[in-house]
């Protein structure tokens, strides 16, 4: 059986970008309580990782609620088998698809031959993909397959990189429009994404075209999608900018009081509570927690200051009796 692919969803399709450290469970269940994607997507996740003695440290990343749906869980790493293993996990853990991570462009990942490397390596590229095909279909439902890439490794590539990948039955690409060494240092270059979607129409229009690369909102969004034809966009670094990215009226960031942004990151908290719910959870995730104060603590006279208060609390009840002050009754 196939279970309803998130895929199919009416077009235009706006989505989540995975981001480390950022769109976990809590994030996720933020942008349902603002303004939710039509997808949401994981943190990249390391297959090699997830199966080892030390899973539990890795597998944190696959934490979901029922809520927080549909939602694709992507995955990275190197031995074909465990890409098998990694899509079959998502599929008995609820997850609507399975993406392979071919876009990350860290240098210690690169040097290794994964994700973004696979770019320039058909062959390892091809052994992953088809585990991955099969991990996601044997026993049972069926979950889709898609593919996160850029543009190419060192350069530009999509003319034998795209039709590679449209050889393959997966159901949607992200094309984020940089090469891995351009990082996100330069302008997205949209124009290489509208070129790549010509070649799926030419060569396999079922397969699901998503662009990716600064986009900022739904409007900003839209217009990209009318300019370059792409069936929707994922938006990344916007959400970090603006939690109503997603919102039919994404300026409704900038009207919101500063009690309403204070009640939005208390909000955060006590999801964060609930979900990392061991007494040291603030300790061990403070780092990643105070990352997202700048999301919601902004645009005000007293921001700044009111950041760096928080940033110096020390518990979650500290943190809660700085924001109460800023929340009107
Ligand atoms: C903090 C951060 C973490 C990221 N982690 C991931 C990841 O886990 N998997 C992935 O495919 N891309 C990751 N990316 C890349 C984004 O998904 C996206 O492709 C990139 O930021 C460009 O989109 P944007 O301009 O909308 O941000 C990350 C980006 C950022 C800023």
């Amino acid at each position: 059986m196939t279970i309803q692919s998130p895929w199919t969803r009416s077009r235009p399709l706006f989505i989540q970008a995975p981001m480390e450290d950022v769109t976990d469970t809590v994030f996720r269940q933020m942008l349902l309580h603002t303004a939710p994607p039509d997808i949401f997507f994981t943190e990249f996740t390391n297959v090699e990782g997830v199966f080892s003695e030390g899973g539990a440290n890795v597998v944190h990343r696959l934490q979901h609620t029922e809520a927080e749906k549909p939602l694709i869980a992507q995955i990275w790493g190197h031995k074909p088998e465990n890409y098998y293993n990694g899509a079959q996990y998502a599929k008995k853990h609820g997850f609507a698809g399975v993406d392979i991570n071919m876009g990350c462009p860290k240098k210690e990942v690169i040097n290794k031959g994964l994700c973004a490397a696979m770019i320039d390596n058909h062959d390892q590229a091809r052994k992953v993909i088809e585990a991955t095909i099969r991990g996601a279909s044997d026993g049972g439902d069926v979950i889709p397959v898609s593919v996160k890439t850029r543009l190419g490794v060192k350069s530009v590539t999509i003319d034998s990189w795209i039709p590679f990948l449209l050889s393959f039955d997966i159901a949607a690409i992200t094309l984020h429009g940089r090469t891995a060494k351009e990082m996100s240092k330069v302008p997205a270059h949209w124009d290489l994404i509208a070129k790549a979607v010509r070649m799926r129409n030419r060569l396999k229009p079922s397969v699901v075209m998503i662009g990716n690369g600064d986009v900022s909102d739904r409007k900003d969004g839209l217009e990209k999608i009318r300019v370059y034809n792409v069936d929707g966009v994922m938006i990344g670094r916007g959400l970090l900018e603006n939690i109503y990215a997603f919102d039919v009226d994404p300026t409704r960031n900038e009207r919101l009081t500063i009690s309403e942004k204070a009640f939005l990151l208390l909000k955060h908290l006590d999801i964060f509570e609930a979900t990392w719910n061991h007494q040291d959870a603030f300790q061990k995730k403070a780092y990643t927690l105070k990352k997202y104060y700048k999301i919601y603590i902004n645009s005000f006279d007293g921001a700044s200051d009111l950041r760096t208060s928080l940033m110096a609390a020390n518990s979650l009840v500290e943190t809660r009796a700085i924001l109460s002050k800023y929340v009107s009754r």
